[in-house]
């Protein structure tokens, strides 16, 4: 499903695996740590290569680490992309301890990456609706909004983001929800 904004952008709901679909930024789901893991992070590093590890390894040193909400870049390796941005989303415990905005936060700060570094095409898993247990409409209600506001704004150099989803479920429920919260823009 495409999403056309009145300015050119696009939003894009895509099924598949986020490390085989070509951009010039990859957003990872990844720890605080910055330590690898499963699920897309696992997917990440497998294909993308040890020098994304020994880049993290760099960071860590220097920051410690990553706060939730935020997110650190790294050269992207033999992933078809130019940088991986590692963002780490919130673990889900009851939507009350700061969840929602800290989601909100990942999604802002990797477009604000984005356009510091004249990326032009993004792609997004869906942070924390695995390990970290968020439930999917709410996190999928988050990206959609986050998603949107950056795009339909003024001064957006990225012209196209990519929210993967991994499997037929989630993307029809991707895909429900922005009938509802982006209708004035569905084509
Ligand atoms: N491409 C796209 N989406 C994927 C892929 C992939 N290759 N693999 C998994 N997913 C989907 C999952 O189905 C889920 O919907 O990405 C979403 C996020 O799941 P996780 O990867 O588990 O990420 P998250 O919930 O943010 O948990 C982060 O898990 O892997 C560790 O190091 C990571 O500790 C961190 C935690």
């Amino acid at each position: 499903m495409d999403i056309d904004f009145p300015n050119g952008k696009k939003l894009r709901l895509v099924i598949g695996d986020i490390t085989k679909i070509r951009v010039d930024a990859i957003v990872n789901a990844a720890n605080s740590g910055l330590r690898g893991g499963g699920g897309v992070d696992g997917a990440i590093h497998r294909a993308g290569g040890s020098a994304i590890m020994r880049e993290l390894d760099e960071v860590r040193g220097k920051t410690g680490g990553c706060p939730t909400g935020s997110a650190v870049v790294t050269a992207a390796g033999a992933l078809p992309a130019q940088y991986v941005f590692h963002a780490v989303g919130p673990i889900y415990r009851d939507g009350r301890h700061g969840e929602p905005a800290q989601l909100a936060a990942c999604y802002r700060k990797c477009l604000e990456l984005a356009e510091e570094r004249n990326v032009r095409t993004i792609s997004f898993p869906a942070i924390s609706t695995g390990a970290y247990g968020y439930p999917a409409q709410e996190a999928a209600n988050i990206a959609l909004e986050t998603v949107a506001a950056h795009l339909d704004g003024a001064e957006t150099r990225v012209r196209e983001v990519l929210l993967v989803l991994f499997d037929a479920g989630f993307y029809q429920l991707y895909q429900r929800t922005a009938s509802h919260s982006l209708s004035n823009w569905i084509k």
